[in-house]
């Protein structure tokens, strides 16, 4: 039997959409009504606001989403985002959607939020297990210990505990998975152009779901930086690449989940490096191919996978970055 192909069409209105570049803008769009599944980073909408030309809609990822408003942060690149550019407050626009899968909820696998280990060589290994956490019987004893300095506590074997932000480390805290000295999994969300939009909702949603968890953003712009304070806003850390490769900005070792959206090229870039690294990291890239129906009926953003072909639009467009890079 066929798969029954379910989506919402929402005669929305905008609320505001505005410059933030020569290029870029930021579209704020209230549905009127909620959105026809959860919306969560990394999901898209189909968009348009003409009528029968062009034919298709175009997709759009989710910037943000609060009730019955979501927002959309878009390069102008040919006629359909052209045509979004001259909308303004109040003028029509169709929303179909939310589609694709996203982002997971729980970016880092069993270790988001709860694993204690810092991250650091000699420890229990990128905590993609989540189960070194606070372990004062077991093999993470010893090295999970820090060494009862003010500041400097975990590590064990580095010394430097890279939780205690405070600095107000009592001494006492080795295996304590409740208190200051608990380990924060680390999950990287490396952006590219309008590759970065998924990002500031995915903080939000992760920061609501696990709260201890750190968040690093990595912003890469060709010619100028945009959004970069809201970002500061709702990640722990913000790095941000103007001209340069924010690949290189990257240090795939420290962290327990990478998430990647951008221009292929870049991600593929960042997978390798990620490789090199011997990270244990989960590994999620989005794969914006062009899309026509973006619901998984006309075959046209095709995707080779490991496992063979996918529909970015729906099976998509995250996947694991083994099944998209990780063969020839
Ligand atoms: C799942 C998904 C999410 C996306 N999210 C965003 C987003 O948040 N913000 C945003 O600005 N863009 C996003 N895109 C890309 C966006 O859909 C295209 O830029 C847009 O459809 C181009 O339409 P156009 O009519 O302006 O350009 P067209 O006239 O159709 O094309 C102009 C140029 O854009 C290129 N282009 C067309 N489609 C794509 C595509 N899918 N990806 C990359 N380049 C394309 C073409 O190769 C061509 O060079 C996303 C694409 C997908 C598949
Ligand atoms: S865009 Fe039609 S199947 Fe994906």
């Amino acid at each position: 039997m066929g798969s029954i192909v379910c989506s919402k069409v929402s005669q929305g209105h905008i609320i505001e959409n505005k410059a933030l570049s020569k290029d870029f803008y930021l579209m704020k769009v209230d549905l009127g009504v909620g959105a026809g599944a959860p919306i969560r980073p990394g999901r898209f909408f189909m968009l348009r606001s003409w009528g029968t030309e062009p034919v298709l809609s175009r997709p759009i990822s989710v910037f943000d989403a609060d009730g019955a408003t979501v927002s959309f942060l878009y390069k102008v690149v040919g006629r359909g985002t052209k045509l979004f550019s001259g909308l303004k407050p109040g003028d029509a626009i169709t929303c179909d959607g939310p589609h694709g899968n996203g982002f997971p909820d729980n970016p880092a696998g069993d270790a988001a939020g709860v694993s204690a280990h810092d991250g650091t060589a000699g420890e229990s290994g990128g905590g993609t297990t989540g189960d070194c956490g606070g372990d004062t019987t077991g093999d993470a004893a010893g090295v999970s210990a820090h060494d009862g300095k003010a500041g400097e506590s975990g590590g064990g074997t580095t010394g430097d505990c890279a939780w205690d932000t405070t600095g107000d480390c009592t001494g006492d805290c080795a295996g304590d998975t409740t208190a200051k000295h608990i380990g924060r999994t680390k999950i990287a969300m490396v952006g590219g152009g309008v590759g970065i939009a998924p990002f500031y909702l995915a903080c939000k949603v992760y920061r609501g779901l696990y709260p201890d968890m750190r968040l690093d953003v990595y912003l890469g712009f060709s010619d100028e930086g945009i959004l970069i304070k809201e970002y500061m806003d709702v990640a722990d850390k913000v790095t941000v690449n103007v001209g340069g490769f924010v690949t290189d900005d990257v240090d795939a070792a420290q962290y327990d989940a990478i998430l990647t959206c951008g221009p292929e090229i870049m991600m593929r870039v960042l997978y390798q490096k990620y490789l090199a690294s011997g990270s244990g990291a989960q590994f999620h890239v989005s794969m914006e191919n062009r899309m026509a129906c973006g619901i998984g009926a006309c075959l046209v953003c095709t995707c080779k996978n490991k496992s063979g072909n996918k529909k970015a639009c729906k099976d998509g467009p995250v996947f694991p970055g083994h099944e998209v890079f990780g063969f020839a």
